[in-house]
């Protein structure tokens, strides 16, 4: 994972005019290759202790890219709130069994619990209010960590790519999907205090790594809700890069109604608007993850 990245280099020799917003020259990223095959999937948790910084919209919407690049897509609902449920329109009062039911009753499997999204190739563990109590209910449980991991095995082998959307915190919910994780993506809005509490993050992501889950690497920072327009935008992204250096990623996510527009629709943006920049941003994310992860994903 050390080795330089295939796609770490400027796409022209005048790199000045093909910066890209992180300030730095935008590389030019290869197109995904089909899979002939599927499973070995790399787990990965979308993770930010701070609520509304774009954590479920990036579960959907990398989802739904990556199955459109012909990857078989899991989304873990993570999170009691539900949103990325109802940002998929289940109703979260007509779920007959959730990732509660999962991970605390030892005769249900996952095949029961999965159900399909609109978009082909991609389902999704859902979630209600019910996932609150496990957090409670877990505590008392032996090897109360690894519990998500457990009940995740079986879908390693039938789906290239695992996404859980964790909730807003740094709880037992969250420590359990970075110990079932692979890679973790940290999305940040581009706000400033937009990088107060990223190191306790980090810190938690380091303490997993060394305690439970040692493969446990952090995959990108993605800098969300972004506005060319403002100087604001552009100097919170330049401190993400002094920060994280190219952990950060090169595609940034801008702000736009769209998102919202199509979570009330229940549908990813790469369908509600198709040919949207908010669509294209998260192909061009797709693009940049798989160039990133090992080449089995
Ligand atoms: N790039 C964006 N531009 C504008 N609004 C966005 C963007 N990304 C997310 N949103 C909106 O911001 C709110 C919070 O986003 P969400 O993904 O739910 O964050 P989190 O899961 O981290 O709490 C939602 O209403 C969502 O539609
Ligand atoms: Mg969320």
């Amino acid at each position: 994972m050390t080795e330089p990245l295939p796609f770490e280099r400027p796409a022209a020799p005048d790199a000045k005019a093909t910066l890209g917003p992180t300030g730095r020259p935008m590389p030019v990223l290869p197109e995904p290759q089909p899979v002939s095959s599927h499973g070995n999937a790399r787990v990965v948790s979308m993770c930010n202790q701070k609520g509304g910084v774009g954590k479920t919209t990036t579960t959907i919407n990398l989802g739904a890219a990556l199955a459109e690049y012909g990857r078989k897509v899991l989304l873990v609902d993570f999170d009691p709130q539900g949103s990325l449920s109802v940002g998929l329109g289940l109703n979260p009062h007509e779920m007959d069994l959730t990732i509660y039911n999962l991970l605390m009753e030892k005769d249900v499997e996952l095949d029961e619990v999965v159900v399909p999204t609109g978009v082909p190739g991609m389902d999704l563990l859902p979630s209600n209010i019910d996932l609150s109590a496990a957090e409670v209910q877990l505590v008392h449980e032996v090897a109360r960590e690894q519990t998500l991991q457990r009940v995740l095995a079986p879908a390693l082998e039938r789906y290239d790519v695992v996404l859980i959307d964790c909730q807003p915190s740094l709880g037992l919910l969250t420590v359990n999907a970075l110990t079932a994780s692979d890679g973790v993506i940290v999305p940040l809005e581009c706000e400033y205090f937009a990088l107060r509490g990223v190191a306790l993050l980090k810190t938690t992501i380091d303490k997993v790594r060394e305690r439970l889950n040692p493969r446990l690497q952090i995959d990108g920072v993605l800098g969300t809700m972004y506005d060319g327009r403002t100087l604001h935008s552009r100097e919170v992204m330049e401190r993400l890069v002094q920060a994280w250096g190219d952990t950060v990623f090169h595609t940034v996510i801008r702000r736009t109604v769209k998102f919202s527009d199509s979570t009330v629709a229940g549908e990813p943006i790469t369908t509600y608007a198709s040919s949207s920049t908010g669509a294209d941003s998260y192909r061009q994310l797709a693009k940049e993850v798989l160039a990133r992860w090992p080449h089995d994903a």
